[in-house]
């Protein structure tokens, strides 16, 4: 072999230079963002300057609509709405500095640590104006269809993005063993394949040690809004992460560093949600991360900045007075469960024969509508409560 293509020089540049290939989950976080980034150095797209002036404004709060995207072919790849759900509360913690681990930054970064100000809620509204819970499911015989570009389209076997201008598109689905995720960064992709890809199993809180806490998430959503890693690759120490008050930094750290640890004359911010320390030793954006944030948003992305109210998110808080209407009653295949006005959010519903068995229990996210299939079960008469609200219906 003469030469290599230019394309698996930087590959293999990339996967010697700290990646794990044994794609375990519990040896190193595999790093799918430089994988993607030499596809984009390929791709050879220019990136826009960016001015980092106009974030400096105070803002109030942003709150940015969702879809989450479940491209399945396993069932252990079919997360759970409430898997969902308790991800965007760590997404929403992280971002506010919510997070009651930052008592481990080390007093001398205490003073950079950052309130974001954004919230991610599940979009109530799909692109035409219909309700919505915000996930998206998708069975799929596409293997491995987080590494591929058919991900991003419902003719390949994936799911399209909703206008990836007003809606942060996660999509959730299997990346293989070299990745366990990426986010695009702003300006630098096709509209439609923007957004969040993430391997379902690093996605939500689970019990995995290193990766439980949903902090790959909040990692990719980083790199959506342009952070780089805060290290940069530099044994002469002379590139950083364009970022002021995050330290120069030669190389990532991974597991959980003692403190202090330095590489490039001062001590590293390894405890940065943009290192690979593991979940539970990351707990903090900067400032600097912060302006670099909101500029991101006010110069490639500022279509979030003007989201309409019905676009905004499911009411996860339970409106006492709520109450619901069933159709049809008798009902053959589907039953459709409507809420009174504004309600929704993660309910239980149950349902019970006449002899007070168990028959159907499903955790579910609502908004106003949910159709529930109930060709499981024989006819007859039947009781259904919705967190704890009962009704009788007929199966025909
Ligand atoms: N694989 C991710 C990336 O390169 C980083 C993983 C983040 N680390 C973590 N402890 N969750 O973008
Ligand atoms: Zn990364
Ligand atoms: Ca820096």
């Amino acid at each position: 072999m003469r030469t290599c293509s230019r394309f698996f020089c930087i590959l293999s540049i990339v996967l010697t230079l700290g990646c794990d290939l044994s794609g375990q989950i519990s040896e190193r976080p595999p790093c799918g963002q430089d994988l993607w980034e030499a596809k984009l150095m390929l791709s050879s797209i220019q990136r826009p300057r960016q001015n980092e002036s106009l974030a400096s404004q105070q803002r109030s709060q942003l709150i940015i609509p969702v879809v989450v995207h479940v491209v399945w072919r396993t069932w252990d790849e079919n997360i759970t709405d409430k898997l969902i759900v308790a991800q965007l509360e760590a997404l929403n913690r992280d971002f506010n500095a919510e997070n009651q681990d930052l008592g481990q930054v080390p007093y001398e970064f205490q003073d950079r640590i950052a309130k974001i100000g954004i919230s991610f809620c599940l979009a109530a509204k799909t692109p035409t104006g219909q309700p919505t819970n915000g996930i998206v499911r998708v069975k799929t015989y596409v293997e491995e269809a987080g590494s591929t570009d058919s991900l991003f389209f419902d003719s390949t076997g994936g799911s399209s993005a909703w206008d990836t201008e007003r809606y942060l598109n996660i999509w959730v689905a299997n990346t293989g063993k070299y990745f366990s995720g990426y986010g695009t960064y702003p300006g630098l992709t096709p509209p439609n394949t923007t957004g969040v890809i993430i391997n379902p199993k690093y996605f939500g809180l689970n019990e995995h040690s290193k990766y439980g806490l949903g902090r790959t998430l909040v990692h990719e959503t980083g790199h959506y809004f342009g952070l780089k890693h805060v290290w940069a690759s530099d044994p002469l120490c002379e590139a950083d992460d364009e970022i002021e008050d995050t330290p120069k930094q030669k190389n990532p750290h991974f597991g959980c560093p003692d403190y202090p640890q330095s590489s490039c004359t001062e001590s590293d911010m390894f405890m940065n949600f943009m290192d690979y320390v593991d979940d539970p030793c990351m707990c903090m954006f900067t400032r600097g991360q912060k302006e670099k944030i909101w500029a991101s948003i006010e110069t490639l992305r500022p279509a979030l900045l003007n989201n309409t109210v019905e676009y905004y998110c499911i009411l996860s808080t339970l409106n006492k007075g709520f109450d619901f209407t069933l159709s049809p009653n008798p009902a053959t295949n589907s039953l459709t469960i409507r809420f009174s006005e504004q309600e929704g959010g993660l309910k239980e519903v149950q349902i019970f024969d006449l002899l007070g068995r168990l028959r159907m229990r499903i955790s579910t996210l609502v908004n106003l509508i949910f159709k529930l299939e109930i060709n499981d079960l024989e006819p007859g008469m039947y009781v259904i409560k919705v967190d704890g609200r009962a009704q009788i219906f007929i199966k025909a």
